[in-house]
C-alpha cells in the first residue's frame, strides 16, 4: 500500500464542485468525460509507432479495422465522449469546418459548448514527440432545449468556465482550471487513473527559456527580432543569454515553460498575417491556464487574449504567453520597435 493518499481526477473534481453550486455536478461530469476520452486517445497515441507495421493510415489493418489518422481519431473520441456526457449541446473543433451540433433530446438541454483542438502538434506524431489535446468550456448563450448556435462559441475567453489540456508525453498529464488555480494530474498507467500530482501550479515570474520557431525570423515583426536579440545577450543579473527550446507542439512547449518559467511566442508573420494559432481552441484555453498560474497571455500588442471578441470559430491570433515579466518585456519591445 502506498504511504500517502492518492487523489484521482474524479475525486478532486467532485471535491471542487461545491465551488460551483449552480452547476449541480454537471461540470464535474463533463471534466470526467474529457478524462475518459484522454485515456482512450492516450492508448492509441502509445501505439502510433506501430501504424507502419499494422497498416498505413486509411488502410485496413491486420484486425480488419480501418486505420485512421490520429487527429481524426482523437476528434471522434472526444466528440463521442462529450456527446455521451449529455450536458454538451455542441462542439467547435479544429478538425471540423463547421460547429458540430448535438440534437438528441438530452444534449439539446445541455448547458455547455466545448471548443477543442483534439490533437495538437500533429506534425510530431510520427516522430514520437509530445503531442496534446486542448479544450475550452463555455456556458451556452442560446436557450436550453434548442440547437446550439454559432454565438454560443463566439464568446470572449473571459467567459470560459473551464479549460485545460492533456499532454501525451513521457508521462500523460491532464492540466485544467475552473478559475480556482491551475491543477495538474498525471496518468498512472497501471491503474488507468489521473492522479493529483500538481495541486497548485504557479509559474515563475521570470524564466530563462524562450520558445519560438526561429526559422521564421526573417518574417518576424521588428519588435520580436529585437526581443530575441535581448534574449541572446549576455547579462548576469537577468541570467541572460536565455535558453532556446521549441518542440513545435504548443501544449508541450507551454507545459515546460509553465513549470520552469519562460515565454512562448507565435507572432504574426509576413506569411501568417494574423498569426498561426487559433483563438478559440488553442490560445483562449492556454491563456486561462497561464493566468490562473500567475502568468500572462497577450497578443503582443498589449491586448489580453481572453478579452478578444471572436468573430469566427477558426480565427487566428498572434500569441505571447508565459512568465509575467517576460511577456511584459517582450511587449515593451513590440511597442518600441513595432512591426
Ligand atoms: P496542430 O497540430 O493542432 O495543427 O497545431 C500545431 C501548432 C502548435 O501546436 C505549434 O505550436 C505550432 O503549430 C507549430 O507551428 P510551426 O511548425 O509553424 O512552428
Ligand atoms: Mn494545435
Ligand atoms: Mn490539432
Amino acid at each position: 500500500m502506498p504511504a500517502f493518499r492518492v487523489l484521482t481526477l474524479n475525486e478532486v473534481i467532485i471535491q471542487k464542485q461545491s465551488a460551483f453550486p449552480y452547476a449541480k455536478g454537471e461540470l464535474s461530469r463533463l471534466l470526467s468525460h474529457i478524462g475518459l476520452a484522454a485515456k482512450i486517445v492516450n492508448k492509441q497515441v502509445n501505439k502510433a509507432g506501430l501504424v507502419n507495421i499494422l497498416g498505413e493510415a486509411h488502410h485496413v489493418n491486420i484486425q480488419g479495422e480501418a486505420q485512421q489518422k490520429l487527429d481524426v481519431y482523437a476528434d471522434e473520441v472526444f466528440i463521442k465522449a462529450l456527446k455521451a456526457s449529455g450536458i454538451v449541446c455542441g462542439i467547435a473543433s479544429e478538425e471540423n469546418d463547421e460547429i458540430v451540433i448535438f440534437d438528441d433530446d438530452l444534449s439539446l438541454d445541455g448547458s455547455y459548448v466545448v471548443c477543442i483542438d483534439p490533437l495538437d502538434g500533429s506534425s510530431n506524431i510520427d516522430v514520437n514527440v509530445s503531442i496534446g489535446t486542448i479544450f475550452s468550456v463555455f456556458r451556452r448563450l442560446s436557450p436550453k432545449g434548442q440547437k446550439a448556435t454559432i454565438e454560443d462559441f463566439l464568446q470572449p475567453g473571459t467567459k470560459q468556465i473551464a479549460a485545460g489540456y492533456v499532454i501525451y508525453g513521457s508521462s500523460t498529464m491532464l492540466v485544467y482550471t475552473t478559475g480556482l488555480g491551475t491543477t495538474g494530474f498525471t496518468l498512472e498507467p497501471s491503474i488507468g487513473e489521473f492522479c493529483l500530482s500538481h495541486p497548485y501550479m504557479v509559474t515563475p515570474k521570470s524564466g530563462k527559456i524562450y520558445s519560438i520557431n526561429e526559422g521564421n525570423y526573417i518574417r518576424f515583426p521588428q519588435g520580436v527580432k529585437s526581443y530575441l536579440k535581448y534574449c541572446q545577450e549576455e547579462d548576469k543579473e537577468t541570467s541572460r543569454p536565455y535558453t532556446s527550446r521549441y518542440i513545435g507542439s504548443l501544449v508541450a512547449d507551454f507545459h515546460r515553460n509553465l513549470l520552469k518559467g519562460g515565454i512562448y511566442i507565435y507572432p504574426k508573420t509576413a506569411s501568417n498575417p494574423n498569426g498561426k494559432l487559433r483563438l478559440l481552441y488553442e490560445c483562449n484555453p492556454i491563456a486561462f491556464l497561464a493566468e490562473q498560474a500567475g502568468g500572462l497571455a497577450n497578443d503582443g500588442y498589449g491586448n489580453r487574449i481572453m478579452e478578444i471578441q471572436p468573430t469566427s470559430i477558426h480565427q487566428r491570433v498572434s500569441f505571447f504567453t508565459g512568465s509575467k515579466n517576460m511577456v511584459i518585456t517582450a511587449e515593451n519591445f513590440m511597442k518600441e520597435m513595432g512591426d
